[in-house]
Order: C-alpha cells, then structure tokens, then sequence
C-alpha cells in the first residue's frame, strides 16, 4: 500500500491571489473600458447580510455610467497595482511565492467587448508583468475573468444571458492564450461560477430587469449554461494552442452544515450543496447532473440548449478544481434562525463558531471536511485559490502593523490544508486571497483589508498609497520557506 503522506508535497504551489478590478486601478488608462467592477459603489460596513449582494438595476447603471466619482466607485482606482507592480511583485517574491494568481482584465483588452482588434496597450501590460514575474520565478495562475464584463456588452445583449457572450468571451480567451503561451500554464476560465446565483451582475453582467424574461432562476441558470459552455469552449482553445496547459473550473465553495440531525435539515443541506456543486459536476463529469432536472422542473426553469452544447460539455472536462473557501453554511427545512453575513450570501448563526469583523464564520475544519468531500467526488486535483480574513488592521506609531488574528486564520486553514492532504486529498497549491490589501469585492471598502502588504489608502482613496509589510508578511515567508512546516 502507498504510504500515508503527512506534509505539503514538495512542488505545492504557495502563493497569493488578486483580481485586476480589485487592485490595478487606471480605470480609463491606456483605452480600458468600463467594466461592471467599476460600476459597484462603496458601501459602508455593514453585519446585514442582505447588503452583501451587489445588485444593479438599469436605472441604477445609467447613473453611475455618468458619474465619474472614483471616491464612490473605489474599484475605479484600485490600489494602482497598474503602476506599482514591479515593487509590488518583488513584495511577493520576497516572501517566497511560488504561484501568483492574478485577472486579466477583460475591457482592458477589448474595450468595449466586440472591439474589431485587441488593444495592444492592454496586452502589452500584462507581458510586462509576466515579465516580472518570470524574473523571480513565480507561476502566473490566470483566471481568464474575474467578475468584469465589459459595459457594453451588458449594454448590447444583457452579458451571459445571451449566447452571443459567449463568442466575445472566447475571442478574448483566444488572444489571452495565444499571447501569453509559453509564459502561463495554470488557467482558469471564470471566477467563482456559482455566483451567478447571488450576484449575477458582477458574475456575468446580467441585469435582471432588463430580461423579459419573468423567472429570475431561468434568466441565471440560462446565463450559467451560457458560462459552461464558455468554459468547456475556453478548455478546448487552451489545449490546443498550450498543449501543457492545466485548465481547472472554480467556485466558491459553499460548504453546508444541516442545522440538526432531524431528516427534513440533513435534506436541505444536501440539496444545498447539490447546487454548489453543480458547477464542477457539469465541467468535470462533462454533463448535467440528474438532480438538476427535477430542481429545473419544479422551479420552472427551462435551459435552450443547441443540438452540440453537451457534446462541447462531454469532450472538454476541466483538470482541476478550483475553490475559494471563506466559512460555511447552515441549512434547516424551514431556513429560519439568527442570521450570520457571509461572501455575498448569507447564513444562519453557527454558536460554535467564532465571527470576523464583518460577521462571516470562521471554521477551519470546514476548510478539511470540504477538500475531502470534493475529492471523494471529483476525484482531480483541487486548488484553494482564495481564503483568507478581512479584517481592520492598524498602523502603529514606529509604521508596524501587527496582525495576530489573521496569522491565527490562515495557520489554522493551513493546518486543516494538511490534514486533508494526509487523508488523501490531492492538493495542488494554496493561494491566499488578497495578499496585498485591495478594494473589498462585496463592499467596495479597502478598510477591509486581506494582505501581508499594507496599502496605505482609506475608503475614500485619500493616502499615500505606501507598501508596508505586516507581521503576517514575515510569518507566510517561514511557512512557504519550510513548505508549511513552521506554522508558529
Ligand atoms: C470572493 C471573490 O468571492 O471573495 C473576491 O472572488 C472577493 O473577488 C473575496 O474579494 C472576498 O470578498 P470581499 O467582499 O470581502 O472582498
């Protein structure tokens, strides 16, 4: 029999993760376009958990395309990882990153989504951070788009509602991959996939008063079979043009706790789950999983499909799966209970977890129980791209900044990390999200902050915009260094 193996195998990939909306800034810079992250305005903090979904109506999206305030927008200005990458990078690779996971900004591209030919200004920046990149040896891990449609394609056609998204995405994929072949080989197509159920704005700039269609759950899943095949069609293009490549799929994980062991909450928590997974089923099993048929059915959902669409889902699986992992969830038949915040969905209270400041559960073991479960169904490589803790930090007097509660967070989810590898699970690499603090993706706030890097910068964008290595910086650089083994 295999040996049982206790620690981080030795290629693990460590690192960090960012997306470009949520740090580059140099929103209308070198022809950019406007993106929907530009269009998500700054909320104050907030322990509702309703405020978490962002939303945008067509009214609301015809003001903010007149306004030009980056105080309001402060995605607008990021924390101007467009000018400041090089010291930013060598940041990273000071603490010893092996993989950075970053967004290729899709309106950077293609301005305005159907642009007739790239803007090469666009492109020319992201070789100059691969550059950079491939300077210290760091693995790019590319999320081809992380929540920014082009503002004129939801303008055009609703973004993913319609199928002809699926044409601009895959001609952005297209030159993405030709361009940066030989210089990337992890990809993933879309960011947290599953979102589109909470937030379909940000996930695929649909804007569901502009649908005639009445049914909300049509008008997301029809979206999200619009984003599958996106996806399965962006695998096929990956593999040909970079044979090596490794494409996987993401989600965010919603890992699901029934309320008590009575059937009707231990059913609930399976449905759930069912739907968080559906996303990996149809990318890795290459098919619509059979429970889906009776949820569509009763909730009269009704997917157009073209005679090829599951023969695109069946050939082209993906190699991994991707996850962020921030808490978990509590189901019970009825769904009532104190109510808890979470990633753009809320939960019920868990008594036997302790908060964050923004009121999301913290549960380390979840991290566990989650890798085991997914492996046990997918049974591919799994990659934890985001996790991490948005908390406030403060900057002392002697410019220090001591950040004990998220060093306790992530060592605790490393630890589970390697519980699950020695329970068999085969994980690829661990990308922290934030690693440089950056504007808040629900909230807009950059008081939120995620990063071993201080930014000097408050939600209203007024700072210096200084770098300053926090005590987690110094801790992750021993983690990485020792390859998980010194967590103290
Ligand atoms: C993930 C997103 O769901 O959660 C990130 O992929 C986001 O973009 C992260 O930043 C944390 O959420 P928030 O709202 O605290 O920024």
């Amino acid at each position: 029999m295999t040996k049982v193996r206790k620690n981080f195998p030795k290629d693990f990939l460590w690192g960090g993760a960012t997306a470009a909306s949520q740090v580059e800034g140099a929103y209308n810079v070198d022809g950019k376009g406007l993106s929907t992250s530009d269009m998500v305005p700054l909320k104050s903090r907030t322990h509702s958990n309703d405020n978490m979904k962002i939303e945008v109506t067509s009214k609301q999206l015809e003001e903010y395309l007149k306004d030009d305030s980056t105080e309001y927008f402060p995605k607008r200005s990021g924390v101007d990882f467009y000018h400041r990458y090089k010291e930013d990078i060598a940041l990273f690779a000071e603490m010893g990153f092996k993989v950075y996971r970053l967004s290729i900004a899709w309106p950077r591209i293609f301005p305005n989504g159907d642009d007739e030919s790239p803007n090469e200004a666009g492109l020319m920046f992201y070789d100059k951070i691969f550059d950079e990149l491939e300077k210290y040896g760091i693995e790019p891990l590319v999320t081809i788009t992380h929540y920014e449609m082009p503002i004129n394609l939801v303008q055009k056609y609703n973004g993913f509602e319609s199928r002809k998204a699926i044409d601009d995405y895959l001609r952005f994929a297209e030159v993405i991959l030709e361009r940066y072949k030989g210089r990337v080989k992890y990809w993933v197509p879309f960011n947290e996939l599953n979102m589109m159920l909470v937030s379909p704005f940000t996930c695929a700039g649909v804007i569901s008063d502009r649908s005639l269609e009445k049914n909300p759950m049509q008008i997301k899943y029809q979206a999200s079979h619009h984003q599958l095949l996106a996806s399965a069609l962006a695998t096929k293009l990956c593999r040909k043009i970079i044979p090596d490549a490794k494409i996987g799929c993401m989600i965010a994980r919603l890992e699901t706790y029934a309320a008590t062991s009575k059937p009707e909450d231990q059913l609930q928590a399976l449905h759930d789950d069912q739907l968080n997974v559906f996303y990996p089923e149809v990318l890795v099993r290459g098919e619509y999983p059979k429970y889906m048929y009776r949820y569509f059915e009763e909730n009269g959902v009704s997917i157009k499909m073209e005679p090829e669409d599951e023969k695109i889902l069946k050939e082209n699986t993906a190699d991994f799966v991707a996850i962020s992992y921030y808490m978990t969830y509590i189901a019970s038949e009825g769904g009532d209970g104190e109510l808890a915040s979470g990633n753009l969905v809320g939960t019920q209270k868990n008594p036997h977890l302790k908060m964050t400041e923004w009121d999301w559960p913290i549960d380390a073991i979840g991290l566990r129980i989650t890798l085991n479960r997914l492996y046990d169904r997918f049974r591919v490589p799994l990659f934890v791209v985001e996790n991490g803790l948005g908390a406030i930090d403060k900057v002392e007097e002697d410019g220090s900044v001591h950040d004990p509660y998220r060093i306790d967070y992530l060592r605790e989810h490393i630890e589970q990390m390697k519980e699950a590898i020695t329970d068999g699970v085969d994980l690829i690499g661990y990308t922290t999200w934030g690693c440089i603090d950056l504007i808040s993706c629900g909230t807009s706030e950059m008081s939120k902050r995620y990063g071993f890097i201080y930014v000097d910068q408050d939600d209203h964008g007024n700072g210096t915009l200084n770098r300053i290595r926090k005590d987690s910086f110094y801790w992750y650089k021993k983690v990485i260094a020792s390859n998980g083994e010194d967590l103290e």
